[in-house]
């Protein structure tokens, strides 16, 4: 009998303070609408020291205990992060010891960019499906703090987060289309944060290439063994409109509108034999902008107003997404695509589940944005400027972990 394996819940960290982006563009000598509109976005987390890659992933995978996770049956506890805090340790280790978890069970890191989220989703959807779960759980952390460098043109696309996904044979949030999925990847330099280095390099409109060209690869992978395996039909219009929503990874928001429009165009193009002449393009514009508002456009409320958040972005685009329409989307299909720079990508699919707006109610999304607490732009740069071992100021709130000193070269946590 097949396994159906998929995400049963989720929760998320963010860090407590955030910028305006407007306030950001402003104080760069920006037209403010270069960043709401010109990228799509509205507000960007600002993490202080204490809220490293481990503190946000300890407080979303304790929110995730909180809403019923029952940590006995969890054999399986991998961390995508590519902000991880140690050469060896990793932080699964770390989230092992702060949540008391059992010892009889896996952990590790997983690290590709902003795929890392996803490789360590495939590994324990598949550790499940295999049957080496034996009817265990799987606690998958995505866990990051994107920062690029006061006045770049990477800037206002920072960002930090976690995400906690529970991976069961229960998958009340979305049941996941195991093997339909299509990769690519490629040993390009898009983006790279060399050893030792806080803030990341890019080529930036290199690295939009990089991720539209992996998109078509692993979105071609996909429909290809889709229609093979008839979860989709052939059809006259692109294919994608088979999927009631598609989430992408998310920058910054604009990239979802031109992933989107690419996957279409692709589609198009492959029909006609070759690129459209310039009516036809009128003709898809309108058409592309349509599809983006009802296919795309729910699912980034959240990223808009957190930033980049690496391997938790496409995760948040999820829980936005459910948030907002998860009652109406049950058992409808959803598309994925995750994208990593360096580069690896997969586009992969799911089914709603019938509990997954019950899920995310429990969750309480906009309470945990409401207690967030703007600040200025002096104030943001200065919380950037601290040494990434500079002491708490405030005990953690409750429920929260933070990164609180290091001790005789091990860094210990509060919280
Ligand atoms: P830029 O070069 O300063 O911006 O930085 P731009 O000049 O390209 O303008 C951006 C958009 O604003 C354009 O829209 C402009 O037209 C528009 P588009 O033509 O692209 O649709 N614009 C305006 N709109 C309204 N009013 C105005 C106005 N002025 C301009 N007045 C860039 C943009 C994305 C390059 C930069 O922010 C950056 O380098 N970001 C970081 C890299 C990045 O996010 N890359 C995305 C793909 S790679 C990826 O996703 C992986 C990653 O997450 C890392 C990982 O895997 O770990 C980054």
């Amino acid at each position: 009998m097949k396994v159906r394996v998929g995400i049963e819940a989720l929760a998320f960290a963010v860090p407590h303070r955030y910028v305006e982006i407007e306030d950001l563009a402003r104080a760069r000598g920006v037209d403010p609408n270069k960043f709401t509109q010109g990228l799509g976005a509205r507000q960007m987390a600002v993490a202080e020291p204490g809220e490293d890659a481990v503190a946000l992933a300890a407080t979303a995978g304790r929110r995730l205990l909180a809403l019923g996770a029952d940590p006995s049956k969890i054999g399986f506890l991998a961390v995508g992060t590519e902000t991880g805090v140690d050469h060896s340790k990793p932080i699964a280790s770390f989230v092992q010891g702060l949540l008391k978890l059992p010892r009889t069970m896996r952990t590790f890191d997983t690290q590709h960019a902003c795929y890392g989220g996803t490789a360590a989703l495939m590994a324990a959807t598949e550790w499940i499906a295999s049957g080496a779960g034996a009817g265990r759980t799987a606690m998958v952390l995505c866990a990051d703090v994107a920062r690029y460098g006061l006045s770049t043109a990477g800037e206002p696309t920072q960002g930090a987060a976690a995400v906690a996904l529970l991976v069961s044979e229960s998958p009340d949030v979305l049941e996941l289309d195991v093997g339909l999925s299509g990769s690519f990847s490629a040993d390009v330099h898009d983006f790279w944060r060399p050893v030792g280095r806080r803030d990341a390099l890019v080529d930036g409109h290199y690295s939009m290439e990089c991720y539209l060209q992996a998109l078509a690869g692993a979105y071609r992978g996909w429909r290809d063994r889709a229609l093979a395996r008839e979860v989709i039909r052939p059809s006259e219009a692109p294919t994608s409109e088979q999927l009631a929503r598609v989430l992408y990874h998310v920058p910054f928001c604009k990239m979802a509108k031109k992933a989107h429009a690419a996957v279409r165009l692709a589609e198009l193009e492959e029909r006609a034999g070759g690129p459209l002449d310039e009516a036809a393009l009128a003709a898809e514009a309108p058409v592309a902008a349509a599809r983006f508002a009802s296919q795309v456009a729910p699912s980034l409320d959240l990223c808009s107003r957190i930033g980049n958040a690496y391997t938790a972005s496409l995760y948040l685009s999820l829980t936005g997404l459910l948030h907002a329409q998860g009652a109406e989307l049950a058992g409808q299909r959803i598309g994925l695509f995750s994208y990593g720079s360096g580069c690896a990508s997969e586009f992969f699919s799911g089914v709603v589940g019938k509990r997954a707006a019950e899920r995310i109610s429990a969750i309480g999304v906009e309470a945990l944005l409401e207690r967030r607490e703007r600040v200025s732009i002096p104030e943001y740069e200065r919380i950037l400027s601290l040494p990434p071992d500079a002491p708490l100021a405030n005990d953690p709130p409750e429920g929260e972990v933070r990164y609180a000193g290091t001790v005789d070269h091990k860094r210990t946590y509060r919280g």
